[in-house]
This record gives C-alpha cells, structure tokens and sequence, in this order.
C-alpha cells in the first residue's frame, strides 16, 4: 500500500519519479502523483485516481525539475480520486507533501486549520501536512518541517518539498519505512528498496523519530531537536536481477519458480546435524529459556496466517508444546491474555502488516515474549521483535505470496525442531527430519516440473464459478492456504473446510458445477479421506485429488496430483506448492493480471 520515492540531482526528475512509481504498483495502488520544484521554475503538481501510466501520460511537456517527490496512494482518507491523491500542496503552491501512514488527529488539525481561514482542498489526513509546513514560521524546511511533525499524532513516512528550498527534500519516518539511495551527484528516496535499486544500492535505513535533509550532493540525519544522527549509508549485498521478472510473464510465476533456491537459502547454516537439531542463533533465546515455554501462539495475516497454522502442528508434533496460530487482525481486539510462558511469533513476508505489527507491540506492551519469521531485513516487525528467523526468500512481488510462504512453514519446522530437541524429541527424529528438510528443495523442483499437467487441470477448474478445497488436520491449513490463493488471483470463490465437516452443511452444495480439490496425503487419515472423496464423487462433484503415489484412491473418479514423499511433518509444503500452481494457471487463463489482483495490496499498512 502506499509508496514513496524522491529524487534530487542533476537529471530531470519526472522520469525517474514515474519509473520509480512503476516498481511500486505491485504494493497496491488506486491513484498515484508527483510533483518537481526547478531552481526558478517553481513547483508543479500532477497527480490522478489511476495507474502510473495513465499518470506518465497525463504530465505536461513542460514538466521540469531536478527535484521531485511522487506517491502511489491506497485510499484511506476519503475516496480514490483526482484530489485526493498525493503530493498535497498548501493554498500558495509553495509545498508538496507525500505521505504513508496515518495522522490520528487528522480531524481535530482539519477543524483547526478550517477555523483559522484555511481552505482544505482534499479530504485526506496527509493535506493538513502541507498547510502546517507552510504556516511555520521556522526559517528552515528543516524548522518547519519538524514544528509541523510537532502537533502530528500518528505513523508517518513522509517527504515534503518547499518553493523557497528548490535544492532539498526533507524526509521524516515514523512507523512507516523510508530509505535514501546514495548516487553520484543525486540522491533517492523511496519507502521501498524496489524503487531504489535499479540506480543504487548504497543505502541508509531511517530510524522511527528520525528525519533527514537530502539535497543532491549527499545527505544528513538528524533528531526532532536537531541533533544530527551520523546515520552511514551502507552498500547491499543483493541480486539486482531479482527485482525483475525477467523472462517470466509475471513476478509470481518467477517467484514460485525460485522456491527451490529460497528454500536452500533458508536451511543454509541453520542445520546441525550432529545433535539433530535446528541451528538459528537469531532467536536470542538459551536452552534453559527455550525450555521453559509452556505455549506457542503465532500470529499473522493472509497466507501468513494459514503457514502459521501449518506451524502450529509442526510445534506440537516436534515439540509436543500446545500452539495455535490466530489473525493477528483479531487478535489485539480482545484483549489478550499474554503470558510469561509463553513464545509469540509473528509471521510476515513484508514485515510492515500493520495488524501484525500492532499484534507484536500489544504483547510486549504486556511483558510478552515475541520473535519474528520476517522476510524483509530491517522492517518494523524484524526491528520490533525480541528475536527470530529470516526467510533469505529474496525480494517478493507478486501480491499472492509463494517463496516466503515456503520458507515460514520451513522456518517453522526448525523452530519445531530446536524446540523439540530440548525436550523430549529423540536425536534419531531430529535426523529424520533434517533429512527430510534437506530433500525437500529438490521435490519442490519435481513439483514445479510438472507445471504443464497442473496448468491442464487448472484451466479447467477456472470454469467454475465456485469451488471447496478440502482437507482434515495437517491437510487443512493446506486447503485453506490453496482456496486463499485461489480466490485472489482467479477471483472465483474458493472455500476451504475440513474434509470431516462436509458431511455437517457443505455437501449441500456439492454438484457437477462446483469442483472440490481434496489434500489426501499417505498418513493416518487416508482412508477417512478416501469415503469423504466417494461421498463427493456420489453427488457428481468433480474432484481434484492432490496426494502422494502409491494412495488407492478406491477407483474414485478424479484428477490426481502425486506430490512427492518426505516426513509425514513436512507434507504440508509439499502438498502446497501444486495448489499455487493450479491458482495461478487458473488466473492466467482467466486473463487476470497476477501479480496485482484487484482490491488487493502486497504489504497492507493501514488496519
Ligand atoms: C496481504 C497480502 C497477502 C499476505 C498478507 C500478509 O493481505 O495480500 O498475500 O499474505 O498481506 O502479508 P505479510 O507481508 O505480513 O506476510
């Protein structure tokens, strides 16, 4: 949701503006603007409910500036249209605002403001901003942008350009991430490393509370009350190409793709195999601590919150520790009872999920111990947690989430694993499943191989307007995972249930129209599952059946999907992986665009 770059330098800055804008659509977006300030010229503003494009092709010819901020907004404030998306400028023009977050007392400024003779054009929090920093009678942008930041209560990442100070952006970040690009002779800054690297990866992080001075020959950080920070820009380490889609039609093909090397990258060093053991030195926690938790509870949104669950049987067989896993939406809206004993987990691709983030910060409000499965480095989550795991996923596009989504539930299972082995898992289980995580990249690979023959069935499925995906423990944190996928990216309905509750209300519903894809894998459910696929296949369901080889389907009549064996505990991956494919062939033959389904966003920051 929401995004933020800015530019200052020696070229003209609209055309890395929009470029820039480009590389964050896939956040989620409903309108999007920018603004340049020449050294004479002035300020200009363009800015429209719409796509980046559409916004490219509406800037004037004359639309230059070596100084700009732009903004891809997701409507909060106000509904999606021409005024209110971003920069907000002040009544004289003389200042442009762009802003992610939330400004809490929004109303109560608007009311102020209103009093005093101002005319509000937009119906946003963000515009008040603009008016404040114009009102300041502070000398400097710096001084007004901090008096202005003084009456703000709320989240902010924000950048703001004066008239009076064509040479300088002035930045500021409060819960909401902003990052500043080093380049020769011109400086970035974007809230999203997508829109930094294609022209640097000499970066600094902006700390909550701090703000920040970027004119074209460097940069300053500094405090609300004007002491300087020091902060040092720092040089990536990272593959620039992952930030395309390259050859791939769509990000989140390229990114299932890469699920075998993400899912390397995760086990890489966390292995030990002498004490069969997991090996993740992140979580800061000794033997004596990790002993002593009597529950896990995991918190997450989304996919996040279906591997979550995934998470929650790996603890309890592994490590026979009672977990569950809950919507950190919902959670911090009842009051939770958080205990000493108990380890929290937050699990978030983007890290930013602004109701994960508050989950995190409610618990340890309340003396809770929380640690992170967090894919981006550095983000509020990862920065807030007492400890965790990355997922060495790499960067992820695509909305719907796959490489991270593998690396959680393969997070998880070392969680489970180290947890495990100071109780009472026996060193020979712990070797069995590092055997088996380290078989697993390559039968994910043997999964993938095989996209031709899902992409059949797949086109097929894309004809229902509805379908159920079903399965029983272990099996249905997957079905839930692979009708979540499915319904955003195809927008048919999929629902998931258990296997067992069918017969309680669902059956109802089944029929030749309504195709059911069933989780049987080869454990001690099969045969259950087996009579619950006969009792479908009775009422003329068509089915998908997503199991392993050698399973006797009973001569049931379905589509069958063979996932290769590991551990019975690390089925749920493998199980998972053909689902993304199904959901994703479907999408294509639909002809819906992939990587940004409608009404949805990557990372969702408001609540
Ligand atoms: C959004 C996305 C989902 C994602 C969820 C959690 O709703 O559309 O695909 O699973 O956020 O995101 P996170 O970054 O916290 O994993």
């Amino acid at each position: 949701m929401c995004g933020i770059v800015g530019y200052v330098g020696t070229q003209q800055a609209a055309p890395l503006l929009i470029e820039g804008l480009s590389r964050l659509e896939h956040r989620g977006y409903d309108s999007a603007g920018v603004a340049v300030l020449g050294q004479t010229a002035g300020l200009k503003v363009a800015k429209l409910a719409g796509r980046v494009r559409d916004l490219d092709d509406s800037l004037p010819k004359r639309f230059s500036g070596r100084a700009g901020i732009g903004h891809t907004r997701w409507a909060t404030h106000g509904p999606a249209n021409d005024v209110n998306a971003h920069p907000h400028i002040d009544g004289k023009g003389q200042v442009a605002v762009v802003h992610n977050g939330i400004i809490d007392n929004a109303a109560a400024l608007r009311t102020r403001l209103t009093d005093d003779g101002v005319d509000l054009a937009s119906d946003t929090d963000t515009e008040v901003l603009a008016h404040l920093v114009a009102r300041s009678e502070e000398d400097t942008l710096e001084g007004k942008v901090v008096d202005a930041l003084s009456v703000i209560e709320g989240t902010y990442g924000l950048a703001v350009m004066h008239a009076d100070f064509p040479d300088r952006i002035v930045v500021a970040r409060n819960g909401s991430p902003l990052i500043i690009g080093v380049g020769d002779k011109e400086m970035h800054v974007a809230s999203d490393l997508a829109a930094l690297v294609r022209y640097t990866t000499t970066v600094a992080h902006l700390d909550d509370g701090e703000l920040a001075t970027i004119t074209a020959s460097g940069f300053t950080t500094f405090r609300p009350d004007g002491t300087a920070t020091q902060r040092a820009a720092t040089l990536l380490d990272i593959d620039v190409s992952e930030y395309d889609a390259g050859e791939h039609e769509s990000y989140m093909h390229k990114e299932m793709l890469e699920q075998p090397a993400a899912a390397e990258r995760v086990l890489r060093g966390r292995l030990d195999e002498r004490f069969g053991t997991g090996h993740l030195g992140g979580l800061n926690m000794d033997a004596r601590e990790t002993r002593a938790i009597r529950r896990v509870k995991i918190l997450g949104c989304g996919s996040a919150y279906y591997v979550g669950q995934m998470g929650a049987s790996l603890l309890e067989e592994l490590a026979r520790i009672p977990a569950d896993a809950e919507a950190a939406s919902e959670f911090r809206y009842r009051n939770p009872i958080i205990e000493p004993d108990t380890l929290y987990v937050a699990v978030s691709q983007s890290g930013e999920t602004l109701d994960t983030l508050l989950a995190v910060q409610e618990i340890r409000r309340k003396g809770g111990r929380v640690i992170g499965l967090v894919n981006v480095v550095g983000s509020a989550i990862a920065r807030e947690v007492d400890g965790g795991i990355y997922l060495h996923s790499g960067p992820e596009v695509a909305v719907a989430s796959t490489k991270a989504l593998t690396n959680m539930f393969i997070g998880f299972a070392l969680l489970a694993l180290q947890l495990g082995r100071v109780r009472d898992l026996s060193i020979a289980d712990g070797k069995r499943l590092i055997a088996g995580l380290t078989r697993l990249p390559g039968q994910i690979e043997e999964v993938l191989a095989a996209e031709q023959d899902l992409a059949a069935i797949a086109r097929d499925l894309a004809d229902a307007e509805s379908l159920f995906f079903v399965g029983r423990v272990r099996g249905f944190p997957v079905a839930r995972e692979g009708a979540q996928k499915f319904k955003e990216i195809s927008y048919r309905h999929a629902e998931a249930y258990q296997t067992s509750e069918l017969k309680h209300g669902p059956l109802a519903l089944i029929s030749p129209e309504v195709p059911t894809v069933a989780i049987v894998p080869d454990d001690e459910l099969a045969d259950r599952n087996i009579g619950a696929l006969h009792e479908i296949a009775a009422r003329g369901g068509p089915l998908v059946v997503v199991t392993h080889a050698g399973v006797d389907l009973g001569g049931v009549p379905c589509r069958r999907i063979d996932v290769p064996r590991n551990e019975r505990e690390l089925d749920p991956i493998l199980l998972t992986i053909p689902l993304q494919v199904l959901a994703y062939h479907a999408a294509l033959t639909l002809g819906h665009d992939i990587d940004k389904p409608r009404n949805l966003a990557k990372s969702v920051t408001v609540e």
